[in-house]
């Protein structure tokens, strides 16, 4: 049942362009996306004024990457917060505010209760959930399922990545109503996004190096991660992974922090990932994100960089490179993430741990 594999999470890892393509399987049709279950009108949904992302962990950073891609096609306001912080603030909503839920299992206490208090004050709610007729898809006025399949391991993988397609769905979806974008654009994202599972496939066939390097690393105290933009949140989602699996300490900064405290911790030989922008993007990300890798560089650093393929530009500055295809810049976190997740599993097996039941962790958090 775990496909060959020693854990369920390595299988899981390897399943995901399945979980990609399988979210977005029947979602564009006709000229249009669609979700799975609308109890919203279309003109309810034209009228969202401002959108709220709320979840937990994993989910929570898939979030944070809707933010990038909602704001940029729909022109809507977007604010992600942690489902435990939203639930007991007094967050500004009314029957104009969509609130995005996204819970693998739908069942998360916090996520829940932020549900809850978002209809309370009559906001609309949209479920993002891998588990068909879980409680919060219940009590959502919409629903798009991911469709990963059940996820065994504890550290969510397939899940977050079919969480960030959903999510780009729902962005679609509300530029479509909102028409903010045209339909031909609105179906030339979607054929980019279907392209993505194959990239995904291309990233798993060349992991290798990233698991002698797990090895190699296994033994640091630390290991610090660095992204911008999009690269940011991928960052957050590296460190949450050594975490929970390997126990180790680990942090995500934006790297336009890094002099605002972080640098501090540079020393060396210190292990650092970085999620570089594609060159062919805008060239202001690319260009910082070179500066702030030469700086750490130069204060000892051992730099990881993960760098679309022929960005010769970042090699002088990459102990390491791990190269990922070149995609769409929203859409890199579907190809940057999957490196960060064989690392953390690669650390965590070679300090000898079970990467399917981390300890002190459930997979479904339905108590505060
Ligand atoms: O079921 P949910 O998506 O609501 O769960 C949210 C978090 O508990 C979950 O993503 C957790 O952070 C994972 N262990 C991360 O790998």
């Amino acid at each position: 049942e775990k496909g060959g594999h020693d854990y369920f999470m390595l299988k899981e890892i390897q399943e995901q362009p399945t979980a990609v393509a399988d979210t977005l399987l029947g979602h564009f049709t006709g000229g249009k996306i669609v979700l799975d279950e609308q109890r919203l009108s279309d003109q309810e949904l034209r009228d969202v004024d401002k959108v709220f992302v709320v979840a937990c962990g994993s989910a929570y950073h898939s979030g944070l990457l809707a933010k990038y891609a909602i704001e940029h096609w729909t022109r809507l306001p977007v604010e992600v917060e942690l489902a435990s912080e939203f639930r007991y603030r007094d967050p500004v909503l009314d029957r104009s505010t969509l609130v995005v839920a996204i819970s693998q299992s739908g069942e998360t206490a916090d996520t829940l209760e932020a549900v809850r208090h978002a209809k309370e004050q009559k906001a609309r709610v949209l479920a993002v959930c891998n588990t068909n007729g879980a409680q919060i898809p219940r009590e959502a006025d919409a629903v798009l399922y991911t469709r990963a399949g059940p996820e065994i391991g504890v550290a969510s993988t397939k899940a977050f990545l079919a969480q960030v397609t959903a999510n780009f769905l729902v962005g679609l979806a509300l530029a479509q109503a909102r028409g903010t974008k045209y339909p031909d654009e609105v179906a030339r994202e979607y054929a980019d996004l279907e392209a993505m599972p194959a990239l995904v496939e291309r990233v798993l066939e060349s992991v290798e190096p990233v698991r002698a390097l797990a090895r190699e690393l296994a033994s640091s105290p630390t290991v610090l991660f660095l992204g911008r933009h999009v690269g940011y949140p991928v960052a957050l989602e590296g460190a949450l992974k050594l975490k929970e699996l390997a126990y180790m300490h680990a942090e995500g900064f934006a790297a336009g922090e890094l002099k605002h405290g972080p640098i501090a911790l540079i020393e060396d030989g210190l292990p650092v990932i970085v999620v570089m922008p594609s060159p062919k993007g805008r060239a202001v990300l690319h260009s910082k994100l070179l500066s702030n890798i030469r700086e750490i560089q130069a204060r000892g650093a051992r730099t990881v960089v993960i760098a679309e393929e022929g960005d010769e530009a970042v090699r002088p500055f990459a102990d390491h490179l791990i190269e990922i295809p070149a995609a769409p810049t929203l859409f890199q976190p579907l190809l940057s993430t999957v490196p960060l997740q064989v690392f953390a599993a690669e650390v965590a097996q070679t300090r000898g741990y079970d990467v399917d039941k981390p300890r002190n962790l459930a997979k479904s958090v339905t108590v505060e």
